[in-house]
């Protein structure tokens, strides 16, 4: 039987609902697109009429918003209506690492996606395809299978006499280059077992991807794909980042072995940065869960293996915090260090997972005072990520926005000059084009002498540095010593 698909509903208004959905109502005019959240707060920032307020920051996502909202994408909180209403449901909730009971601390907490299930089960009538967007555990598709034809047998939707279809259809876009990404991507991968449905997917996407870039496999292989692919992405900035340790040690550029890796095909040159460690939502979370997954089907070793990825990410933002302290004489107690970039990387507004949170931490618990930029980060996220006072950079006095704060001084500054006046040292966490074209002579003049930069990016040019005196460190390079005074 072949599905036509004219209704699409997304559960989950997130960092991939969103733009996948927009790219989707973009791309599909025929198509009507529904992107429902239980969030209210998040739908009303979806629907704001300023569109530089939409809750996700994404190059090139307001003007598709723009575009489609109102046509045929649209946002709210009509679970019910929106459900019953689609032949397709996307599912694209959050799947973070349990906290407690049975897996806590490795495996993906579910407890979601099986509301989600229970939801489309309940409410859906005739066939839906039900699209697994979301990142899952091997097997998740069997989980939401059974709870769907539970509803099939059950009196509390029998009279719509619903039927489903499962697929999965993981996302590989990266956050800051998410448009990009949903447009152009590598490839569509389509797991599952009918061809119907399949087929009645490949139609959505091939409104603009080629038939050769969309991949079928059976729905575990693409299950698996997916964790496979961010544990193989994020094995590479270990890898690299171990590397820059010992390029520090032994006098070797990292970029330098980088470029000289990189040029072999095999290898390729992607994904070769060094920097303060990985950050983003699901890198952790993804390989926590094969972690869990490898243990659980007895294979510890394999798990084990994949472990010593996470491990040495939070050994390397320790690294970088020690580091700091070493060369400030020890002790940052009292001293102010400026903060540039909060988000995990540059592009973005997320700051999940970011190493700034970790390196923040050390450095608040060691006594340092920090203000901190972030072009697209807001004050109340930080405060959120570091739970902590804020010090008005105005008047210098604390606020105390949050009672149960434990460690923190810290300050929230709208400009990098603001942020550096009478510092000790400046880190650089986030690579955020600006922080390439510091003025690094205005800079030295505001601060705090002997003073540091340490570029955890990689995106200074010593010379443009060390020239204003000023002492230098990056990663996988190590020390530059000041080549000029400052005329204060
Ligand atoms: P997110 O936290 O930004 O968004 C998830 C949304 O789902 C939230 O707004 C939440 O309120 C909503 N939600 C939860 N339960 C709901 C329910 N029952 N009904 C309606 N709404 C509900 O998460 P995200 O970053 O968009 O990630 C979603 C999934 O996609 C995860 O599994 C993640 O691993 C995967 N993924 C994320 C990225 C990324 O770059 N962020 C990329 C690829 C895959
Ligand atoms: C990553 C994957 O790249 C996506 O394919 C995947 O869909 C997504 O995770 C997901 O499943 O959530 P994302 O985390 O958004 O995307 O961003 P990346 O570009 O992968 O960067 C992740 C982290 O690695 C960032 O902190 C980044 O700064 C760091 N990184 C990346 C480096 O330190 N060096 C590099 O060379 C590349």
């Amino acid at each position: 039987m072949k599905y036509k698909i004219k209704n699409i509903c997304c559960i989950g208004a997130g960092y991939v609902g969103g733009p996948t959905m927009a790219v989707i109502a973009d791309k599909c005019p025929n198509i009507n697109v529904e992107v429902i959240d239980i969030n209210k707060e998040r739908i009303d920032d979806w629907n704001n009429k300023d569109f530089e307020k939409l809750p996700v920051y994404e190059p090139g996502l307001a003007e598709i918003v723009k575009r489609c909202r109102g046509r045929n994408l649209h946002f709210s909180n009509l679970l019910e209506e929106k459900i019953k209403n689609a032949d397709m449901v996307f599912i694209s909730v959050n799947t973070p690492t349990k906290t407690k009971g049975v897996g806590a601390g490795k495996a993906s907490d579910l407890k979601w996606v099986e509301v989600c299930a229970r939801q489309v089960a309940q409410f859906a009538r005739g066939h839906t395809i039900v699209v697994e967007k979301s990142t899952l555990p091997v097997r998740t598709a069997e989980v939401i299978k059974s709870i769907l034809e539970s509803s099939q047998s059950s009196t509390l939707n029998f009279s719509n006499n619903p039927s489903f279809d499962v697929l999965s259809n993981p996302e590989f876009l990266s956050e800051g280059t998410a448009i990009n990404d949903l447009t152009n991507p590598d490839r569509v991968l389509i797991g599952g077992d009918r061809k119907d449905a399949i087929e009645a997917l490949c139609e959505v996407y091939r409104n603009w991807v080629s038939e050769e870039k969309i991949l079928k496999t059976n729905v575990w292989s693409s299950e698996l794909a997916k964790l496979t692919a961010n544990a193989f992405l994020a094995q590479r900035i270990s890898s690299i980042n171990s590397i820059s340790a010992l390029c520090e040690a032994t006098g070797a550029d990292v970029r330098e072995v980088s470029r000289a890796i990189g040029s072999d095909n095999r290898i390729g040159s992607k994904f070769l940065d060094s920097g303060p460690g990985f950050g983003g939502s699901c890198f952790k979370k993804d390989i926590l869960n094969l972690v869990y997954l490898s243990e659980y089907f007895g294979l510890p070793e394999v798990g084990d293996f994949w472990k010593g990825v996470v491990e040495l990410n939070s050994w390397h933002q320790h690294r970088i915090s020690k580091l700091v302290v070493k060369n400030l004489f020890g002790t940052v107690s009292g001293k102010k260090i400026s903060i540039l970039g909060f988000a995990f990387k540059a592009n973005t507004n997320d700051t999940r997972e970011s190493a700034a949170i970790n390196i923040c931490h050390d450095l608040l618990e060691e006594g340092a005072i920090l203000s901190i930029h972030d072009p697209k980060v807001e004050k109340w996220q930080i405060s959120k990520d570091l739970g902590s006072k804020y010090l008005n950079p105005i008047n210098n006095d604390y606020i105390n926005e949050n009672n149960n704060s434990n460690i923190s001084e810290w300050s929230f500054c709208s400009t990098i000059y603001q942020a550096v006046k009478g510092s000790d040292a400046i880190l650089i966490l986030t690579e955020w084009d600006e922080y390439s074209f510091i003025d690094w002579e205005r800079v030295s003049k505001m601060m705090r002498h002997p003073a540091w930069v340490f570029d955890a990016r990689s995106i200074t040019k010593p010379e443009q540095v060390i020239k204003f005196g000023l002492n230098l460190w990056r990663i996988g390079d190590g020390y530059e010593r000041p080549t000029g005074d400052i005329k204060i």
